[in-house]
């Protein structure tokens, strides 16, 4: 079967921002809880005149850019989103409306496409399907575009306030790509239904169970690795020796951040998971200096288990010792941390977050002189709701091509720094689209929304700023 993956990847992030100090100040909390216990230093923030289609348009107007790309390149176009902004008309036929602005009417008219929905896993799942559609060969020759497009926004005053975000990455899906091929046959996934994270329809906020959404991201990432791991071993991607771990055979680590520490979590879990039965556990055991900690009802619910409140405190303190450890900040250091370096400057960006992770471990690692060709990234996506897939892919050998040109900070522009006050007024939709605070350019915007007339309701007006 021919290689399939990403070929290139834009990003678009809105300008505006608030800093964590600033906001931990408002809000009475010590700024080294955000700097250390959840990893932000700037939230981006969607202004007045964007929304989730047009940042996605934007991203994706990128990607077609520089690339040279003309419609007729392109066979399908999905959006990944969790931003929807409407309950029938999918996201993706905004953005086309947007690119026709450029590109002439009626110029994707040939392409297909759907906007994908389930929280922040969908754009994994939109991935998968692209990439078996041009390995079926139904593509006639076109590439896709994978799109993931989000704003993370939670009511003032929550505990979910300080993991909010905006932005969108843009992907090209082709038959042998310059920069990452996708492992076939090992993608896994696990889907069950829960209430940890979820967004009632008309409600702009979701509902949370911040505690038992964190270790219901990790137990679901676990399940599909595990899946993963039985599959990759039976096909023979991954041979695996004697005392080995198959997290020795993944290079680097690119998971679901809803914040930057939660990376870092769903690293440790996973080298709990994965090291307890070898060799090298004694090793860590004797740095960690004390014995792992186990709930009283070892097959119990997620709720006994948080229940388990003497479980729940010494696992906790183990957890936290563990990430101390040589063992593991080895494997931070070398396989994750380059790809938790653009979460804490931009925030969650719901489905975009796992992929903004992507792009910064491979602009960090480039930028430290890593030689990345070949190197397997191992992927760890996670939808409240909810579901979780885990899959890799090999970095291919023109991978620089791409790489060499990545700079965040000039992708994001020059920003904008928000008082709280202002940011509030924004929260609460207090602005209208023309009361926009960072001057666009090249780039579209929102300019209305519904109508005069109530057949006109429900419509959205975008242009494109020169
Ligand atoms: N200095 C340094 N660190 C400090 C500190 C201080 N003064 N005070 C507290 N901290 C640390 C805490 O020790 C803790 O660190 P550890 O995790 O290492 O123990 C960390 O700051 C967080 O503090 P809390 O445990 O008190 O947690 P919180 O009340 O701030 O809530 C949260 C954190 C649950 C993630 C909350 O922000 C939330 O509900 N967020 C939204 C839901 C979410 O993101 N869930 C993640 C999984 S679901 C998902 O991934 C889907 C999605 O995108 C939403």
């Amino acid at each position: 079967m021919p290689a399939v993956g990403i070929d290139d990847l834009a990003i678009y992030v809105p300008k505006l921002y608030i800093d964590y100090k600033d906001f931990a100040e408002a809000r009475g909390i010590d700024p080294q809880k955000l700097e250390y216990g959840i990893g932000i230093k700037k939230m981006a923030l969607a202004d007045a005149n964007q929304d989730s289609a047009c940042m996605a348009a934007n991203a994706c107007l990128k990607l077609m850019q520089r690339n040279r790309l003309h419609p007729q390149d392109i066979g399908r176009m999905y959006v990944a989103t969790e931003s929807a902004l409407d309950e029938s008309k999918a996201m993706n036929s905004f953005v086309v409306g947007m690119l026709e602005q450029i590109y002439g009417e009626g110029s994707f008219e040939h392409a297909g496409g759907i906007e994908c929905k389930f929280a922040c896993v969908s754009g994994s799942y939109a991935l998968y399907d692209n990439a078996n559609w041009i390995r079926a060969e139904e593509n006639s020759g076109k590439a896709a575009i994978v799109i993931v497009s989000d704003i993370a926004k939670y009511d003032i005053g929550s505990s979910g306030e300080y993991t909010q975000g905006a932005g969108a990455v843009a992907m090209l899906i082709t038959k042998n790509p310059r920069l990452m091929a996708f492992d076939q046959k090992v993608a896994s996934t696990i889907i069950k239904n829960e209430y940890d994270f979820y967004r009632p329809f008309g409600k702009e906020t979701p509902l949370v169970n911040g505690t038992y959404s964190n270790l219901l991201y990790l137990i679901q990432v676990r399940k599909a690795f595990d899946s993963y791991k039985e599959r990759a071993i039976k096909s023979g991607l991954i041979k695996l020796q004697d005392g080995e771990s198959i997290t020795d055979h993944i290079d680097f680590f690119s998971v679901h951040l809803p914040y930057r520490k939660m990376g870092e979590k769903a690293l440790a879990y996973l080298l709990r998971h994965e090291w307890r039965h070898l060799p090298r556990w004694k090793n860590v055991i004797k740095e960690i200096g004390m014995a792992e900690p186990h709930p009283k009802d070892q097959r119990g619910t997620i709720e006994s288990i948080l229940a388990d409140t003497e479980f729940m405190k010494a696992d906790e303190k183990f957890r936290r010792a563990f990430m101390q450890t040589s063992y593991f900040n080895e494997v931070f250091e070398k396989k994750m941390a380059s790809s938790l370096e653009a979460s804490a400057i931009i925030g969650n960006l719901y489905t975009a977050s796992m992929y903004m992770g992507l792009r910064s471990l491979l602009e960090f690692e480039y930028k430290k002189g890593t030689d990345l060709e070949d190197k397997r990234v191992g992927f760890g996506s996670y939808g409240s709701g909810s579901s979780a897939m885990v899959f890799s892919g090999i970095i291919q050998p023109d991978y620089k091509e791409i790489v060499k040109r990545m700079d965040l900070e000039q992708d994001i522009g020059e920003r904008v720094k928000l008082p709280i006050e202002v940011y509030e007024r924004l929260h609460r939709n207090e602005k209208t689209c023309s009361e926009f605070l960072a001057r666009p350019h090249k780039e579209f915007v929102l300019v209305k929304v519904g109508g005069l007339t109530a057949d006109k309701a429900g419509f959205r007006e975008y242009v494109y700023v020169k």
